[in-house]
């Protein structure tokens, strides 16, 4: 079973879990990087902002083509209750490609499940679904177990 891992992370919290993910499944893996600087407290509120109005920006182009692996693992932290700017881009930017998507979130509280409802809008049916508070992947207080299964 090919694999891929496609995620973004400010703060490498989802980064994490990507690693942990590709390192267990063996899968390529690969970073979403935007053009778009959310970093420091100027990046967080423009973060904040575009979140809330689902702003598809400007990403690098990506390395792997999804369409060539059974499943894709795509990754993203919770911003204002939705998923962040450079993953949903991703998503858009590859609208009928992505088959068998597993979706994984990390955030600071539970709102990863509003995250997943809005796969909905994005026409993805994810086959899994994977929510992490911060904390938990700090610790290390998870299993991947039945979301690699
Ligand atoms: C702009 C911004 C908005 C956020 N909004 C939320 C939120 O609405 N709910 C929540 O639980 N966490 C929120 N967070 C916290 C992140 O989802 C959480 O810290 C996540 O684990 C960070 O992952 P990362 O290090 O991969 O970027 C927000 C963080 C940022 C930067």
């Amino acid at each position: 079973m090919k694999s891929l891992v496609v995620y973004y992370s400010r703060s490498n919290i989802t980064k994490r879990l990507a690693e942990d993910i590709a390192g267990k499944t063996g899968a390529d893996i690969e970073e979403i990087v935007p053009k778009v600087n959310y970093q420091g407290k100027l990046g967080f509120a423009r973060g904040g902002k575009h979140a809330l109005s689902e702003k598809i920006i400007d990403i690098e182009e990506t390395k792997f083509n999804p369409e060539e692996y059974d499943v894709v693992y795509i990754g993203a932290p919770v911003w204002a209750g939705k998923i962040a700017n450079p993953t949903l881009t991703y998503i858009k930017r590859n609208e009928g490609k992505l088959n068998n998507v597993k979706f994984f979130m990390t955030a600071g509280s539970k709102d990863y499940e509003k995250g997943f409802r809005q796969l909905e809008k994005y026409s993805i049916t994810p086959i899994k679904t994977f929510g992490l508070t911060t904390k938990q992947v700090k610790k290390g207080d998870y299993s991947l177990d039945s979301f690699l299964e």
